[in-house]
């Protein structure tokens, strides 16, 4: 295993305690911390929730989740012990001002100079309230973090409304925009493969990269979350937050170090040069699709309406094409693409590289392929590249193009860590390289309200499509109309 080491004594509070979130990702991840020893004897997590219930039901609850969301063969008695003894619960609407608070001070009392973080995994319209109830109760200490889960606002201007309802109360460097695929491990792998390699930054540019395709496939629907759902759709819930981080990592230009804000000050750069994306041309560059009746690996599924018991022209996909108008990227498009219910769930990232100027072998030979680099997130976390070889044998020079493969599993035998899991240790380190400042949020919606105005403008339709195919055609024309296809067509 690797080496680990431990984080400074801590105070964590869950607001939204017994929700989906805390039960499902921060529980579990604080969980594997504990396993790995990474938390100290003295540090509390402390959940917070309306519910009215007390620790040990809170605790048993806690159990419950672990024993869902975690492999059994990963939960040790001993060690969940441990992991439940700092466990302590408050029934409390944080939204009020009066009630429990008493109760939450008491909880966090000899404190000392731990590290206080309050994560905040409730709705977005509550955040104002609680940092101003946390205010109030004099809960905040020089080591005081706050976490925001997304969706940050609805647009810019809701989003901006937020921030500035929580930055009364907070300074930027005490709030932790948390958007959990920088924490995932491929998607940090993904500056060690531009940086940590000389191989590929100078080809890294419009001269030798002809386009770059990001795809997001989910083969899960809405789950129990359409209410958030269908006001959200896929271009708020994954584009404005997943999407615009990766493509901001993958076009940023190299940082001078990893620490602080030197990773924020090259992404917003990027997020500042998106092209708009206006109503003229909204339909040209965009597709909107909504699932309908259809199966997976067999199963049938619903479609949106449905599940949701209602019709809707919220977009369940969308495509989208982007441009980032700079120096190093001019001409290159970025293909955006997510949806739910689609046959299969993975998130890839495609270079996909221009091909050579002239074909020294003749037709003959067979078509030499230009190179590709697929930069596998998940599952399967992993590195392949295409590159051109000679077929071994008599008959000529044949050419055909194979795979470089680079399998994260077969190399590091290593369990994943979860992405939260190195999120929330940042989180009390104070760390915030991985999170959003506020200036990203303002600009990632500046360019997405363009395109949601845009689809309002022309009533552009969610297009329907059968559960378990890659979306609407329009998907594939999308890439046709520049004579380029979805990567997985390979898949
Ligand atoms: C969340 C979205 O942020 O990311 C969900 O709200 C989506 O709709 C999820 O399913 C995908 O995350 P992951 O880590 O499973 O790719």
């Amino acid at each position: 295993m690797a080496d680990v080491m431990q984080v400074n004594p801590f105070d964590y509070v869950v607001f939204g305690g017994t929700g989906d979130l805390a039960l499902r990702k921060l529980m579990p991840a604080l969980y594997y911390r504990e396993r790995d020893h990474q938390l100290t004897d003295d540090s509390r997590i402390i959940g917070v929730s309306r519910t009215d219930q007390n620790t040990d039901a809170f605790r048993a609850q806690i159990t419950k989740a672990l024993g869902q969301f975690i492999p059994a063969e990963d939960i040790d008695q001993a060690i969940l012990a441990r992991f439940l003894g700092r466990i302590t619960y408050v029934p409390l609407d944080a939204t009020k001002p009066a009630g429990n608070w008493p109760l939450l001070v008491e909880a966090l009392k000899d404190g000392g100079d731990k590290a206080r973080v309050f994560y905040l995994a409730t709705s977005p319209v509550l955040f104002g309230a609680i940092c101003r109830n946390i205010k109030e109760a004099d809960l905040i200490c020089p080591k005081t973090r706050v976490v925001l889960e997304k969706p940050i606002g609805k647009d810019q201007a809701s989003a901006n409304a937020v921030n500035n309802e929580v930055g009364a109360i907070f300074k930027e460097e005490q709030i932790f925009r948390i958007d959990h695929y920088l924490g995932k491990e491929s998607v940090q792998n993904l500056m060690v493969l531009r940086f940590g390699n000389a191989l590929f930054e100078p080809l890294w540019s419009a001269n030798y990269i002809d386009h770059v395709q990001i795809t997001v496939a989910e083969k899960v629907g809405v789950e129990g979350r359409a209410d958030y759902y269908d006001k959200a759709g896929a271009l708020r819930d994954m584009v404005q937050n997943h999407f615009l981080q990766l493509l901001c990592l993958v076009a940023m230009e190299p940082p001078s170090s990893l620490t602080e804000d030197m990773i924020r000050n090259e992404k917003i750069k990027v997020l500042r040069a998106l092209r708009p994306i206006t109503a003229q041309e909204v339909k040209a560059k965009t597709v909107r699709g909504q699932y309908r009746q259809g199966a997976i690996e067999g199963k049938s599924v619903p479609g949106y309406g449905e599940e949701l018991g209602a019709s809707s022209n919220t977009e369940t996909f969308v495509a989208i094409k982007a441009e980032v108008d700079n120096w190093r990227w001019g001409g290159v498009p970025f293909y955006l693409r997510t949806g739910k219910r689609m046959p299969t769930r993975y998130s890839e990232i495609v270079i996909q590289f221009k091909a050579t100027p002239h074909n020294v072998f003749g037709r003959g030979a067979g078509e030499l392929t230009a190179n590709r680099l697929v930069i596998r997130l998940q599952p399967d976390e992993g590195v392949n590249l295409s590159i051109m070889t000679k077929v071994p044998g008599p008959g000529g020079l044949r050419l055909r193009s194979v795979p470089l493969n680079l399998s994260y599993a077969e190399t590091f035998k290593d369990r994943y860590p979860d992405a939260y899991e190195r999120l929330l240790m940042d989180t009390v380190r104070g760390n915030p390289s991985l999170f959003m400042r506020r200036d990203e949020v303002d600009a990632a919606w500046a360019w997405i309200d363009t395109i949601q105005k845009g689809w309002k403008d022309t009533d552009q339709p969610a297009e329907p499509y059968p559960a378990g195919s890659w979306g609407p055609l329009s998907a594939a024309l999308l890439l046709a109309r520049d004579d380029r296809r979805w990567n997985d067509a390979d898949y």
